[in-house]
């Protein structure tokens, strides 16, 4: 099983392509999990550390809405119950499409297919045009006219048997009909949701608490894919049957386009806009026809496909790797729409990130319609100089979250004023402040601001930092809302107020107990972890064991930062920021967290100042030295050019040997080399 790569960073170090590379390997590993635990029930790791993995994925994902995975693990409750259907090997394999991202694409589809054929220039090639369903494909077996057998596409080689829920789809015919029926055929074809029903499904969900689906496909696919046939049949689905797979005996049709009336005469529906054409031009006029109807057909298209019309062409054409010579899948560009940005809100997320989001007038675009769309961010305000009351272009383009284009410049209305993006956080009234280098402006406000008090809390317990067990982030919450735990301070208070606890579901007598243990076993604790507990943006553990190796002892460490923020020239500031590893822009997040008060009551109350104790203990870093030499203790700063080691050799042997490694001289250096 993969790995997380990059668990030793917080969220908040990570770049991008961290980030991308870590929500692969979540969705991988959490669906790995979720496998073993609600399918083959021998869960490998315990349930807080299948939580935290979740967490970690939702806060990488906070931080990172454009990251956000079509098979986010955020999007599924539980399992997509796949792996509890019986595996098919489909007899003929399940092909997919090549796709075709533009008109010379196709030409050049239409040049390759004519050339493998061998046909004169002034010989037609007919083919026909059907629009590409966006739903999930299914293969339909009947024997004796029966319908015995359905399946999923899969890996193409092996689906998943979902007869029973196929059966619970009305455009199915469970006999079929006519005179021309083989012993054994398969049908394939295209399971898919209309949009009306889908925006009222999605309704129904969101007032039973449930998660809506991100589109009309995933709502298909969650469908189809149920173990519990009953909740399939309450679902809207149909099917359009587009083709054939294994068939018992020969049809003796010579074109696709008979296949199509055959199939309609066995009782299947096909799509009604199917078009036959003769050369590139009908097929671009078709493509340029359904793409306009698009928006009024009231189920998803992505395309169109263009199909060779005789079938003794698709036998000759055959197929290159996973798909056929004879067909091509001519894409969409993404879906647009103009309407009116009614107001920019600003949002601020759990990790303190302040977003815009702009409210619109609700406009149907593809058949779902979009109220809302993500902004990004301030700069990307001002680059499009987008204000409310404007025109916009809302664009939509698979799963992402819809996204505002452009302004219609024409159509601005008289006194509109540039959108003046808020210095201060939405839900706590800090100051929002923005880094140089960096594109969001964050609350400063941390624990005291009820957007990130829940998750700074859970950060506070999880593994890396306090390692207290027992408290999910679900729980947090609710105690959070209800005042029971609004400080990391009040963690250590709550043996207190245990009658508040127990009683309540999931909270028997032991397990709070267990926790009330859990958390009196953490009064003590490193200098390192409690650094990094403290939820510091761009503080992460490797940071945290910087600067506690440098400051040895909480008293130092917190008298040093004080002493920094109230002056950038002194040689407590001089010191932190020649920490090698510690630049600038993070000294200065810690440095805005120790000045601001809220923080500083924290900490005092936590663990305790020059007036009265705290609540934990903060051990001292140990030198992580086995050896006694003469630097142990000392810092030392490399300079210039070095002769025997490349400088980080040299740094990491003199950490070895006990010292402190700093990037540039002051009071406090012992030896420059
Ligand atoms: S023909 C040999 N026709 O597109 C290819 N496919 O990427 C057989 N699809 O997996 C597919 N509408 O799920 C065909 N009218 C249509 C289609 C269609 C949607 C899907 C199908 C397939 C995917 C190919």
């Amino acid at each position: 099983m993969q790995e997380l790569k990059y668990s030793h960073l917080s969220v908040d170090e990570l770049t991008e392509d961290q980030a991308r590379e870590e929500l692969e390997v979540l969705a991988a590993l959490i669906a790995y999990h979720d496998e073993l635990y609600y399918l083959k029930d021998t869960p490998e790791i315990s349930d807080s550390e299948y939580d935290e993995l979740r967490h970690c994925n939702s806060v990488i994902e906070v931080r990172f809405p454009n990251l956000i995975r079509a098979d986010s693990p955020s999007r599924k409750v539980g399992i997509a119950p796949t792996t509890g259907f019986a595996k098919v090997k489909h007899v003929q394999p399940m092909l997919s499409l090549d796709n075709a991202m533009s008109d010379e694409d196709v030409s050049d589809f239409l040049a390759r297919a004519r050339r493998f054929l061998g046909l004169q220039e002034d010989a037609t090639m007919e083919l026909v045009a059907e629009p590409k369903i966006d739903g999930l494909s299914a293969s339909l077996t009947y024997m004796d006219g029966k319908f015995s057998m359905g399946a999923t596409r899969g890996d193409g080689e092996i689906g998943e048997n979902i007869t029973a829920n196929l059966k619970t789809i009305s455009d199915i015919p469970p006999q079929l009909k006519g005179d021309r029926v083989p012993k054994r055929i398969e049908i394939r074809g295209e399971v898919y949701m209309a949009g009306e029903e889908f925006s009222l499904l999605n309704e129904k969900r969101i007032e039973t608490g449930e998660a809506p689906f991100a589109n009309p496909r995933n709502a298909a696919a969650g469908s189809v894919r149920q173990l519990d046939p009953q909740i399939t049949a309450a679902r809207p689905l149909h099917f359009f049957a587009y083709g054939l797979g294994e068939v018992s005996r020969d049809l003796s049709m010579d074109e696709h386009v008979e296949l199509l009336d055959l199939l309609k005469e066995w009782g299947f529906v096909v799509n009604p806009w199917v078009r036959s054409c003769s050369d590139l031009g009908k097929v671009l006029e078709v493509y340029k026809e359904l793409n306009e109807k698009r928006p009024f057909l009231g189920y998803d298209i992505d395309g169109v496909v263009y199909k060779v019309n005789r079938l003794d062409w698709q036998t000759r054409l055959g197929r290159v790797a996973r798909s056929p010579r004879w067909a091509i899948a001519h894409k969409f560009p993404p879906e647009q729409g103009q309407t009116v940005l009614l107001k920019i809100e600003v949002q601020v997320g759990r990790t303190g990130a302040i977003t815009p989001v702009a409210h619109l007038q609700p406009i149907n675009i593809g058949g779902v319609v979009v109220a809302r769309a993500t902004l990004h961010n301030e700069d990307e305000i001002k680059r499009k100089d987008i204000r409310e009351g404007d025109t916009v272009v809302i664009q939509r383009a698979g799963d992402v979250i819809p996204q505002v284009v452009r302004v219609v410049q024409d159509k601005r209305p008289a006194g509109t004023t540039a959108f003046a993006f808020p210095q201060v956080c939405p839900a706590c009234g800090s100051n929002a402040t923005r880094i140089e280098g960096e594109v969001a402006r964050r609350c400063i406000g941390g624990l005291m601001c009820p957007a990130q008090a829940a998750l700074r809390l859970y950060h506070f317990v999880s593994r890396p930092a306090f390692d207290i067990e027992g408290l999910g982030l679900k729980h947090i919450e609710t105690f959070y809302h209800e005042g029971l735990i609004q400080t990391p301070v009040d963690l250590f208070h709550l043996e207190q107020k245990a009658d508040k606890l127990k009683g309540r579901e999931g909270w028997g007598e032991k397990s709070v107990d267990n926790l009330f243990r859990a958390i009196a076993a953490k009064r003590q604790i490193s200098l390192e972890r409690f650094i990094y507990a403290l939820g510091i943006f761009q503080v992460g553990q490797t940071i945290s064991k910087l600067l506690a190796r440098t400051y040895i002892s909480y008293a130092t460490w917190r008298q040093a930062m004080e002493s920094a923020a109230l002056d950038k020239e002194g040689e407590d500031y001089k010191e932190l920021v020649s920490i090698e590893g510690i630049g600038e822009s993070i000294a200065q997040e810690v440095l805005n967290f120790v000045s601001e008060p809220h923080n500083q009551k924290i900490l005092d109350d936590l663990a305790g100042n020059a007036q009265a104790a705290g609540q934990v203990r903060v051990l001292d870093a140990e030198i992580p030295s086995t050896i006694e030499s003469p630097i142990t203790g000392k810092t030392v700063v490399f300079t210039g050019t070095l002769t025997e080691f490349t400088r980080a050799e040299a740094k990491a042997r003199a950490e070895t040997l006990g010292a402190k490694v700093a990037s540039a001289v002051s009071t406090k250096t012992d030896y420059v080399v």
